[in-house]
Parts: structure tokens; C-alpha cells; sequence
């Protein structure tokens, strides 16, 4: 069903505004439905958070506001039920740091970071920068849904102090692992004396009403021994540029080694991104449900319309605004380049480990994704 909400249908004009998304195909007729930065504005309340600070035009040094630590805390016992500790937070001004920094701290011990492919390139760049070997698990399609092959898993040599990389909800396939699967996931890093950083920054965007965010380190306390969780409200809220994301280590040795990892290198937030964020946790989420609502309305329509493209496979996320496309039977050298050459600029598959697919970003208005949608299609019928 079309959804139309003036929140999501209205968005501030971006192009020539320094926006990574935009800037990319500056003064090319080329729409982008690539990065994963939704078009909207962030909630009111944000914006408005947002305006009386930069009136105040002072911008110093921040620190983390102690009502930042109460939302955080409260917020993940209030939607998935996980008790935590103020002191087992670290705040970072970035997740892509999160992840360099958990493949630092193992930089001695572990004989590989193992991950599921496809996945967000910096899990498979993040190894390498700290000389360590990126292993790559390609999952399993399951009734039409991306999850983790644990008969690879088991048939793979691992060594106590192993990293494994989870991203969970899982961004490009958008799969929502099940508590079996965590467990079974669970079980595997207890049972072979790994440790697992899961990276959650899109745990606040489950499409699937009937589904939720089950946080990993919170399975149980053998498992969050060996977990460094990542999270943050930046996809949730959009707020990437305001850089302020945290690490949750239950473990104080294994917190311990994350703070010395990131000390002389990695910056605190800035204040606007602290304050900002406690804002949008506190009072964003009436508009975060009607973002759902956009969501689910632009993922079926896409999923619905792309299904009917020749040489295309769309598979529909249960989590995140992103779309993976299967576009091998379109027999065409690069499909991102092809669809590019039609106007629509997507992400591609090769980044993720997967050469012939395509990532889509539904994070955009539906005019424009309708538009995107019919180039699409016409491409396609006149290959
Ligand atoms: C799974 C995942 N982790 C991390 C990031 C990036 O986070 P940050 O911009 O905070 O570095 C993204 C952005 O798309 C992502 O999808």
C-alpha cells in the first residue's frame, strides 16, 4: 500500500549541500540510491535540539551528558530487554572506528577475523589494516532469506582469540537473525574460545512488525563475555554526520583492552553529536515509527517492482532500508555501471564481496524511488 506522510514525502533539497550521497553524481542526472544516508529530516525535535545550539555558536569541547548514559541505559532494557551497566560503555565518533578498533585489540592474539559475506566493507577491510587475515563465511539463502552457514563454520580451523564479525541486523542482505540463530552462533565463539564484535546500528529499523532486535551480548553472560557490542542512532535517526556512536563491553578485561586500543587516537564525540543523540533516543521515536511505516511501504513496492525486471532478484529486508538485488542473469559485465549509464545510482555488489549484485537504498521519498524504478525497468526491457 502507498504511504503517503508528509514527514517522509517532503525532504530538504541536497545536492550541492557537501553531501556525500548527492555530490557523487553532481551535475549528472543520476539518482542516488547508493550510500546508506537516508534523504529525510531527521525528527523534529532533533532539528530543533539542532538549531538552539548552533544559536548559541559556541562550540568547545563536549562531554558526555549523564542523561545520554540514563536514555541508553534504560532504552535497551525497555525495547530488548538487556540490562546494562553505565561504566560498560566507551563512546566513539564513529561505528567504522568501532570496527578498526575491536580488529586492534586482537591484533596479537587472533590468527584471523572471520565474517558472513556479503557484508559492509569495512568488515573486510578493517582486518588487513592491523595485518590480520579476513576469512569469509558466504552465507546461505534459506527460503529466500540470507543467514549464517554454519557447516562451513564448523568445518572451519579457528584458534582461542579468533575475532568474528557480526553484522547484525545484517547490512546489505537485511536478514534479522532469530534467537536459534544467535544461540547457535552463541554456542560455536563459547565452545572455540573466540570473541565477537556485533555491530547493531541498525537495530532500531526492523520492518517486520512481528519480528525484533535481539542483541547478542544479551543471550547470555558467558556470551556478552566475549561480545564488544557497536551501536549508535545514527541510521535510526540520520544522523551519520554528527558522529556519535558507542561500544557496550560487559567484560572489564575485554574493556579494558578496547579503551587502551582506542586511547591518543580515537576523539571523543562532539558535544552537538552527545547532545543530539540523547535528544533523538529520548523523544524520536513516534517519529522513527512512522519511519517504519515509510519504509515497509517503499521496501514492498521496490521489492514488488523489481521482482518484474528481467535478470533481477530482489530479496526483501527484514531489517535496514536497504535492498540487495541478485543481478547475474541480467549477463552484463557491471550492473551498477549499467543501471548508472540509465540514471540510477546504486551500490555495488563487488564492494560487498558479491561481483553482480546491487545494494538499494530505500531511504529516499517514494517520488523519487518510483522514478528511479521506471528507468530501471526500462533499461532492463531494452537490453
Ligand atoms: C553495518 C554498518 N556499520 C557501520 C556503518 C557506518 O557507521 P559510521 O558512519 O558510524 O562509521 C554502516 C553504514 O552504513 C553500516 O551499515
Amino acid at each position: 500500500m502507498r504511504i503517503r506522510d508528509k514527514l517522509f514525502d517532503l525532504v530538504p533539497l541536497r545536492s550541492g549541500t557537501c553531501s556525500l550521497k548527492w555530490d557523487k553524481y553532481a551535475e549528472k542526472d543520476i539518482l542516488p540510491l547508493w550510500v546508506a544516508d537516508m534523504d529525510f529530516r531527521s525528527p523534529q525535535c532533533v532539528v530543533g535540539l539542532a538549531t538552539e545550539l548552533c544559536d548559541n555558536g559556541n562550540f568547545g569541547y563536549g562531554v558526555c551528558p549523564p542523561g545520554l548514559y540514563d536514555i541508553v541505559q534504560s532504552r535497551t532494557m525497555d525495547l530488548y530487554n538487556w540490562s546494562i551497566e553505565k561504566s560498560w560503555l566507551s563512546w566513539l565518533p564513529g561505528m567504522v572506528c568501532g570496527l578498526n578498533v575491536a580488529c586492534r585489540v586482537f591484533e596479537n592474539e587472533a590468527s584471523q577475523v572471520i565474517t558472513n559475506t556479503p557484508v559492509y566493507p569495512p568488515f573486510l577491510s578493517a582486518p588487513g589494516n592491523f595485518n590480520i587475515l579476513s576469512t569469509r563465511i558466504p552465507m546461505v539463502l534459506e527460503k529466500g532469506r540470507f543467514t549464517i552457514d554454519f557447516n562451513k563454520l564448523n568445518n572451519l580451523p579457528t584458534k582461542k582469540g579468533d575475532l568474528f564479525m557480526l553484522c547484525h541486523p545484517h547490512n546489505p542482505v537485511g536478514t534479522n537473525f532469530s534467537r536459534d540463530e544467535l544461540l547457535r552462533l552463541g554456542e560455536y565463539i563459547v565452545k572455540r574460545e573466540l570473541f565477537i564484535c556485533s555491530d547493531e546500528i541498525h537495530c532500531d529499523l526492523i520492518l517486520d512488525n512481528e519480528l525484533s532486535h535481539i542483541p547478542f551480548a544479551s543471550l547470555s553472560e558467558e556470551i556478552a563475555n566475549r561480545t564488544i557490542t557497536l551501536m549508535a542512532p545514527s541510521k535510526t535517526f540520520n544522523l551519520p554526520g554528527f558522529g556519535c556512536s558507542f561500544a557496550v563491553i560487559s567484560n572489564p578485561d575485554l574493556r579494558r583492552r578496547f579503551k587502551i586500543a582506542m586511547r591518543g587516537i580515537v576523539p571523543d564525540p562532539p558535544a552537538m553529536g552527545f547532545r543530539l543523540a540523547e535528544e533523538a533516543y529520548r523523544n524520536g521515536d513516534e517519529w522513527r515509527d512512522r519511519l517504519l511505516v515509510y519504509l515497509r511501504s517503499n521496501r514492498d513496492f521496490a521489492f514488488g517492482e523489481i521482482s518484474k525486471m528481467d535478470g533481477l532478484a530482489p530479496y526483501s529486508p527484514q531489517a535496514t532500508y536497504l535492498l540487495w538485488i541478485d543481478a547475474r542473469e541480467m549477463n552484463v559485465d557491471c550492473p551498477h555501471v549499467f543501471f548508472e549509464n540509465a540514471g540510477v545510482g546504486l551500490s555495488d555488489g563487488s564492494d560487498f564481496d558479491a561481483p553482480g549484485f546491487l545494494r538499494l537504498n530505500l531511504g529516499c521519498t517514494r517520488e523519487l524511488l518510483e522514478r528511479a524504478l521506471v528507468r530501471m525497468h526500462k533499461a532492463v526491457s531494452n537490453l
